[in-house]
């Protein structure tokens, strides 16, 4: 069992080393298959974001390492993290979830090179020119990504670039450096690590409108330009109270069909609080939509939740009255949510099914 997951994984090129695993390693807590077994029998990851502040949570680590096939930091790669003071690097953070990915056998998808929050003092409240700003990112994504050079299966290079209607964000690359950051950012990130995906990423991208169509036609043209481009990440933060996107499988499919690989980045569902039975039985649907229209898509590389449990969801914090968003609950116990993703991936795997 654990050989064939590995050898499925392999496959679909998302880890560059296997080692033998003794079955014991890969319990599921609930089912004889986890997650992430069930995901690479359809050649895909299922995976979890995580964070560093979590690393002392035992029980919580050992669902991570067991369940999911895949990984994220959820805030270690970011540039505050990563370059705090100008020209001074600091990789611990990153390198201490990568670490636990390797020792897991998950692929690892790194997050973000370039993107306006979470940025540096220094940057913020800096003053540069076009000229100065562009030696800065360009340094920073070398530094970066070549710390991570054959280590990580994608890199967010550019997140979250556009607003709602599909007109570019009014970030401080895009006033000092004018729309062009983006194909350069790109360049730079091939430059540093020739075999990392590399990923465009941003929130409401599910639907077909307007901040998806913006996409659609600027990865159409960096295609046409030369310009490497790998995939398009949608995050997937999706709202009970704001309606399931529908057209999310047609969605992904016309990305696809650029020549270009699609995945669930940063999937959450939130809703009001207190949650109860309707709500989570809603929520469970959705968990299964999302990945049935993921694995209706052969380019949909797979679904990445924005960490597991509710315990550590950045929803609460962020948005008031809000939570309950992930497959399992505060106590680790899945959610009828993790029976749908479940159920889901093992209607795909049966023979005939894809
Ligand atoms: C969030 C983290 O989960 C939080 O811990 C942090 O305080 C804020 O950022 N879109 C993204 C992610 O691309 O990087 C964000 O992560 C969530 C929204």
């Amino acid at each position: 069992m654990p050989h064939r997951f590995a050898a499925a994984l392999a496959a679909a090129g998302l880890v560059t080393a296997i080692a033998a695993t003794p079955a014991s390693a890969h319990p599921g807590p609930h089912h004889d298959k986890t997650l992430g077994e069930l995901a690479a029998a359809s050649h895909r990851y299922l995976g979890s974001a995580t964070d560093n502040p979590e690393f002392s949570d035992a029980a919580y680590l050992k669902i991570l390492g067991s369940e999911f096939n895949s990984t994220t930091a959820g805030n270690a790669l970011k540039w505050y993290a990563t370059e705090p003071q100008q020209g001074v690097f600091d990789f611990t953070q990153g390198d201490q979830v990568l670490d636990f990915a390797r020792k897991h056998h998950m692929s690892f998808r790194a997050h973000t090179l370039v993107w306006h929050n979470q940025l540096p003092d220094w940057l913020n409240n800096g003053t540069f020119t076009a000229d100065q700003l562009r030696a800065i990112l360009k340094n920073h994504i070398l530094t970066e990504a070549r710390h991570y050079r054959g280590k990580v299966y994608s890199w967010d290079v550019v997140n979250e670039a556009f607003n709602e209607d599909g007109t570019y964000r009014d970030t401080i690359f895009y006033r000092t450096l004018g729309p062009g950051y983006i194909a350069d950012a790109l360049r730079w990130a091939r430059e540093a690590d020739p075999h990392a995906k590399l990923y465009l990423n941003d929130y409401n991208l599910e639907a077909i409108g307007p901040k998806s169509d913006a996409y659609y036609t600027l990865v159409k043209q960096l295609k046409a330009q030369g310009v490497p481009i790998d995939g398009v990440g949608f995050q997937g933060h999706l709202a009970l109270q704001y309606g399931y996107p529908d057209t999310l499988q047609q969605n992904l499919q016309r990305f696809a069909d650029l020549g270009l690989d699609v995945a669930i980045t940063e999937l959450d569902i939130r809703m009001y609080v207190p949650a109860d039975e309707a709500k989570l039985a809603t929520q469970a649907d959705w968990y299964a939509r999302v990945t049935k229209a993921c694995l209706a898509v052969r380019r949909c590389v797979g679904i990445t939740i924005w960490d597991y449990t509710d315990k550590y969801s950045w929803i609460p914090a962020v948005f008031q009255g809000e939570g309950a968003a992930l497959p399992y609950d505060e106590n680790l116990q899945p959610k009828p949510a993790y029976d749908a993703i479940r159920d889901a991936l093992r209607d795909a795997g049966r023979p005939g099914r894809h």
